[in-house]
Formats: structure tokens, sequence, C-alpha cells
């Protein structure tokens, strides 16, 4: 049996087969990411009525709506009459055509294909030349629904109705983070985006999640941003503070090269916490890290077993945004070299799992937030 030498502080990390094997791939897929709050990004991209989104989520397409009543609507992204895409404006870009579908701010969805008309809602409101006559039950092809729920300025939705039991409500998913971490203090829904970036790391999901819980690699991996907060190097993470938040060096309150920005601190921080850094995450794919002036939110997209798509979401202050001098890339640069670091070290991981002879790790007692996704794992698929 393989157990660790340093003693029974150490536990057992998940086996290598739960990042590579395309089976256990496909039981997360359905029976986990496709029955929990999904996270799909911010609800800024939904402001105004006909406002939409498509979103792939566990490998269904799904799109969002803002209604005419002004209310988040979700369904599959599917035509009930002949299953066609009801928007894919990629297809459109791809074969050069115009599509004669799509979702109207007054309250529409339309396929482009025969014009079967939906409302924002889902129910079929008009298939051309067909009625009751024909067979044709508009109560029976409404579009198929997703649930979607909005938190901190964050559009979430379900797939299917959760198999866990307890409560697996988006409120539940999302209170460590609303209260545990402090970030209730910032101004998360009032936020927007002012830059983001887009990559697509070849490692599991999991791993990125297990990375962003443990800072015993921050000494190792990321040397400048320990420049910035010590604390990140010291006792191999094992004393950080991250309920009251993390301190920068002296003179440092953020994180860029410098430690500091032009731009103000939320105005809902109190001098205190201007100085810290906080941050937490929600279960299954929302990271968030907190600075006194902007906030980094990723949003990851998992898309195989060994392939995750991140985007890195920089949220500001609408009103420094509006600034004519407002420039993020103190802060995007800073952090696009410190995610760089990160993905290079979860693609590392995903290629040593894949070795024949190592069926599992371990978790040190400074990872115990890493060893944290066992458990949650534990809670959705029941898996011992
Ligand atoms: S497939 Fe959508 S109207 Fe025919
Ligand atoms: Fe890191």
């Amino acid at each position: 049996m393989n157990t660790p030498r340093t003693g029974s502080r150490m536990e057992a990390s998940l086996p290598s087969s739960s990042y590579c094997s395309p089976a256990h791939w496909e039981r997360e897929r359905t029976a986990l990411l496709a029955r929990e709050w999904f996270c799909i990004g911010r609800e800024e991209q939904l402001a105004a009525p006909g406002d939409h989104v498509v979103a792939e989520v566990a490998g269904d397409s799904v799109l969002v709506v803002r209604s005419r009543q002004g209310e988040l609507k979700a369904h599959f992204n599917v035509c009930r009459h002949r299953g066609a895409a009801l928007v894919a404006p990629e297809l459109d870009a791809r074969w050069k055509v115009v599509s004669s579908g799509g979702v109207s701010a007054a309250g529409t969805i339309r396929c482009p294909y025969h014009h079967w008309t939906y409302s924002h809602g889902g129910e079929l409101l008009n298939a051309p030349f067909l009625g009751a006559d024909d067979g044709v039950c508009k109560a029976e092809l409404k579009l198929y629904p997703v649930a979607v729920e909005a938190w901190a300025g964050f559009v979430f939705v379900r797939l299917r109705p959760p198999a866990a039991p307890g409560d697996r409500s988006l409120a539940a998913q999302t209170a460590r983070a609303a209260s545990r971490a402090g970030l209730a203090a910032y101004p998360l829904a009032d936020l927007r985006v002012g830059h983001r970036i887009e990559y697509e790391v070849e490692a599991n999901w999991k791993l990125v999640l297990e990375n962003y819980n443990e800072c015993y690699h921050c000494g190792p991996v990321h040397p400048e941003l320990c420049e910035v907060v010590p604390a990140f190097r010291q006792a191999g993470g094992n004393e950080l503070t991250w309920e009251q938040g993390v301190p920068h060096r002296p003179g440092a309150y953020t994180f860029t090269r410098s430690g500091t920005t032009r731009r103000k601190p939320f105005a809902t921080l109190t001098p205190e916490e201007v100085l810290l850094h906080k941050g937490d995450l929600v279960y299954p794919n929302l990271m968030i890290s907190a600075s006194c002036d902007h906030v980094a939110a990723f949003v990851l997209w998992p898309l195989g077993p060994a392939l995750t798509r991140v985007q890195c979401l920089f949220l500001f202050d609408a009103a420094e945004m509006a600034r004519p001098d407002f420039d993020p890339m103190d802060a995007v640069e800073f952090w696009d070299q410190v995610n760089r670091q990160d993905w290079a070290i979860c693609e590392r991981v995903q290629r040593g799992l894949q070795s024949s002879v190592h069926e599992r790790g371990w978790y040190a007692p400074m990872e115990d937030a890493s060893l944290d996704i066992r458990r949650y794992l534990a809670g959705v698929l029941g898996d011992a």
C-alpha cells in the first residue's frame, strides 16, 4: 500500500483516474456539472430585454435571455420542431449566411429553420401554417427549460435537478464565498468587466481548483507575486488568514507589479480591508480573487478530462472605468503572469498523473483546502 512517510497528517489525494479517465469525466459531466449551479459569466452581458448569451455547459448548449419583463430565462438551445440550434452565430459566420432567426427585444425567440417562434419564457407562440388541427399542442412544445439565477453579478445555470441530497440551492452553493472570505464587503454585483483573457489549459478542471486552493506552491511558482505578498511564501502557506484577508508587504495593497495603482479602492471597504487580499471559490467553476481596486474572477469551462477553458474576467468599479485615463493593464499584466505560471504547473500535474505508476498523491496539512475538492465530490457524487 502506498503510504506517506511523513505521518498521518497527510491525506490521500483523489486517484489519478479521477483526472484522466474518460469514464470518470463522463460521470462528472452528467452527474455533477449538469446538476450543480454552473457559472456562465456576468449579468452585465444580459442587461436589456433581448440580450442573450449561448453557453456550452457540460456538453450542452444553453441559451440565456433577459426577458421583456426583465427576468433571466434559460433554455436548452434547441428547437422543439426538428432540433435546430436556435442561436448559433458562429455557424452563420462560417457559412457566410444571414440567419432570419434570433432573439428580439420585443420578447421572441425565432428558430431560423421554419420560424417556429417562442416567447423569452420558452412558450411556443407560433408554428407557421400549423395549428391544433395538425396536432401541434403548444403547451407540450415549450423550449426545454434550464434553471437560471444570479449571485453577486454572476449568472448561474443548472441543467437538471440535483441528484445529491441536502440544500443544493444557489444560495447554499455560494454561502461560503458570500460570507466566509469576507467577500460580502466587496460591491461584486456592481462591478463591470474592464478586461478579459481566455486560456485553454490542458489540465483537468479539478486540478485548477485544487491549485487555487493552496499556497504551498506560491513560493516555488510565483516569485513575483510573493514579492508583493510575502505571506504567500512564509511557512509554505500554512499561516495564511483567508477569512480575514492576506496582508501585502508594507506599502503595497493590490495585485500589480508595484503593489500599488492609480485606481481608487472600492468605497465599501474599511481602511484595514483595503490592505488585505481576499479570495474564495464557488464550486464547481468560479474562483474569485479580490483586491481593493479590482477583482479577478475565473470562470472554468471543463471541456474534457484533460482540457479546461479558463475565462479570467477583470472587474472594476464602473466610475473608475468611465474615467478617461482608466487603464486596467497594471492588474492585467501582473495577473497574466501569475495565471500562466499556474496553468503551466497544472499541465505538469496532468502530465504526471498520466504516468502508469502514480495511482494517487497526497495532500499535506497546508493543502487542507485542496482536500476540500475530495469532500465536495463526495457530497455531490456520493463517493467514499
Ligand atoms: S427546426 Fe426550428 S422551426 Fe423547424
Ligand atoms: Fe498559483
